[in-house]
């Protein structure tokens, strides 16, 4: 996720707002970048790769005292990590000069509208164009010319914004990114999150959607975009740095299975026009005319991608082929030019997913790939990258890019049931509800507290039994993989009907059983599958649909997320089997982030 550290104070120097764009490293980025005003113009300085880099670039000028300056890590959205593609960007004349942490959905209009207007552009970013808008509106008010132009910007942004010619001030906005702003005795602040701040204050406000700050050294005042002012609460924050690294929370883990709500939006964002999805990135591709798809994954990825079969079979006429990357490879598979191969990777680096990537296109096939890294091996050997867009994920178990993956693999879906002619009042259902997820989810996350007094009471099982039928089978298999693999409690995840050919011989008291079952087609199904659990006397934890006490006669204990339609369960019901797991390992002493014997990327099969 990018970062964004703007500083004005008197006694500030060049190498002082790098150290403090260091604090914001462990967000992941692929590149940094620096602006100051230095005897009345904009010096940038860019550099792709760690902010080492960056400061060796600017060695000379480390000592050298700044009024003013703005800084970035770049997570590349919209164009390749290297020089160019870095912020800040600045505008024609090179008098102005922005930060920008989001994702501008119009940005290609603007970019036309602007380039028909005579700008000229440097990079293929979305950001740009907001250099080029202030740059149009600009007529002596810095501040005036950012709010008129954030009015015409569709999407997420955080923007820092500097002008040659008022070096006393930065401008900033927030619309769905975060912003922080700390007042010290001579400095001011600007940053993505507080982690920076800390170290010249503790007294910070923190922007809300809507807000345009105008920061001078010593004070700031804070306007609605639609020009009133407002006043907004200084925080006192004891935190130190690690733990404003995580937000406050003890985890990273924790830390962005709450960050759900936020990644569901990114991954939605410019992907729905006018009540239709509409993906850009696969404007080309006609559904209508491909005979199979062919999807390729590992791990918690796999487990997403056997989602999107059942979704897309079931919705279309479509064959959807699944398996593990590492089985594939070495197969003969069925794939030709008539198939479409997706490979899903959060990391866009695992060996076995990139192997049956070329083993795939050998056979003819073209590749989607999706995935969160952008330049990633993946994306670079596939036709088409879909980004998950959910910033950096540093606890190494999959969480929100698991929420990512199935969040834009329903969009897929949905425009392929529409494009072969499936589309009906059911998916207008669904996608309605997708729309609604984000505040769905926050729900969903309040019962934390209720999650980890759960895991308190089985945390010293030895085993667990994972059962889902239907949407609720993936659910189930990522629900065992996430217990296994943070709390080294032995977890199985079995279709509920396959338990009577073999692994029910496994239960008794000491083996309890996690069962997916909110009241979908398949609920009385997987009721009767629970009955015969219990009648081996294992403890049951039903996780089904709220208000549902039809339950109470066969689970011991009941998590409950909203009624969706059933397509939508395995999405809702991911941050609690998340948070199940991530108790369990905190109450059992393991740490959730770094699991033993795991790696974030498998970059060898
Ligand atoms: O980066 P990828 O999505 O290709 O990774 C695949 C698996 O290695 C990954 O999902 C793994 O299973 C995680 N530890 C799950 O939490």
């Amino acid at each position: 996720m990018c970062g964004i550290v703007g500083i004005i104070s008197d006694e500030t120097k060049t190498a002082d707002i790098i150290d403090s764009l260091k604090k914001l490293e462990y967000r992941g980025y692929d590149s940094s970048g620096i602006a100051f005003v230095k005897d009345g113009r904009i010096e940038v300085y860019k550099s792709v790769g760690k902010i080492e880099a960056l400061k060796n670039s600017i060695k000379n000028l480390l000592d050298e005292k700044v009024e003013v300056g703005i800084a970035h890590t770049r997570w590349a959205t919209h164009g390749q990590p290297n020089d160019i593609n870095a912020h800040p960007h600045t505008d024609c004349t090179g008098k102005i000069a922005i930060v920008h942490n989001g994702i501008i959905e119009n940005f290609r209009e603007l970019r036309g509208m602007l380039e028909a207007l005579g700008h000229k552009f440097k990079s293929d970013t979305d950001t740009e164009v907001i250099a080029h808008l202030i740059e149009e509106e600009y007529s002596g008010d810095l501040f005036e010319a950012v709010m008129k132009a954030i009015r015409k910007l569709d999407g997420a942004y955080a923007i820092g914004v500097i002008h040659s010619d008022h070096p006393d001030m930065i401008v900033a906005a927030r619309k769905g990114s975060p912003l922080v702003i700390g007042i010290g005795e001579d400095t001011t602040i600007l940053a993505s999150d507080v982690t920076p701040i800390i170290r010249y204050t503790k007294d910070v406000i923190f922007l809300e959607d809507g807000d345009v700050a105008l920061l001078k050294k010593g004070k700031v005042e804070i306007y609605r975009s639609s020009g009133e002012k407002v006043e907004r609460r200084v925080q006192h924050i004891n935190w130190d740095e690690s733990a404003a690294e995580k937000g406050g929370y003890d985890h990273f883990m924790i830390k962005e299975i709450m960050e759900e709500p936020m990644v569901i939006s990114s991954a939605m964002t410019g992907r729905v026009r006018s009540g239709r999805v509409d993906i850009p990135e696969i404007k080309e591709i006609d559904f209508s005319k491909i005979r199979r798809i062919n999807l390729v994954a590992c791990g918690t990825s796999y487990h997403a991608a056997l989602f999107f079969k059942y979704f897309v079979e079931f919705h279309t006429d479509l064959d959807v082929l699944v398996e593990v990357s590492s089985e594939f490879r070495y197969r003969k598979p069925h794939v030709d030019k008539d198939t479409l191969t997706i490979a899903i990777s959060q990391s866009g680096e695992t060996a076995d997913t990139l192997e049956s990537i070329r083993l795939a296109k050998r056979l003819g096939s073209r590749i989607i790939a999706i995935t969160n890294v952008v330049g990633s091996t993946i994306t670079r050997e596939s036709d088409i990258s879909i980004m998950m867009n959910s910033g950096p994920e540093i606890g190494v178990a999959a969480t929100k890019t698991y929420v990512a993956q199935l969040t834009v693999l329903l969009l897929l879906g949905l425009q392929i049931i529409e494009q072969r002619g499936f589309w009906a009042g059911r998916h207008e259902k669904i996608f309605d509800t997708l729309l609604r997820l984000p505040e769905v989810f926050s729900s969903i996350l309040d019962s934390s507290d209720r999650i980890r007094e759960i895991a308190e009471d089985f945390k010293d099982y030895n085993h667990f039994m994972y059962i889902g039928r239907g949407y609720g089978y993936p659910t189930a298999l990522e629900g065992a993989l996430k217990l296994k693999e943070i709390s080294y409690i032995h977890a199985e995840g079995y279709p509920a009907g396959e338990l009577k050919h073999g692994p029910i011989a496994l239960l008794d008291e000491n083996f309890p059983v996690f069962a997916i079952a909110p009241q979908d087609s398949l609920y009385q199904k997987m009721k009767s599958n629970i009955m015969e659990c219990r009648a081996r006397n294992a403890k049951i934890i039903a996780l089904t649909t709220s208000e549902n006490r039809d339950i109470l006669q066969v689970a011991d204990i009941i998590l409950e997320v909203p009624k969706v339609p059933e397509e939508l369960y395995p999405l809702v019901m991911s941050p609690v089997i998340q948070l199940f797991a991530y108790h369990v390992a905190v109450l059992k002493r393991h740490d959730p982030d770094k699991p033993r014997n795991l790696a974030k990327s498998v970059t060898v099969e």
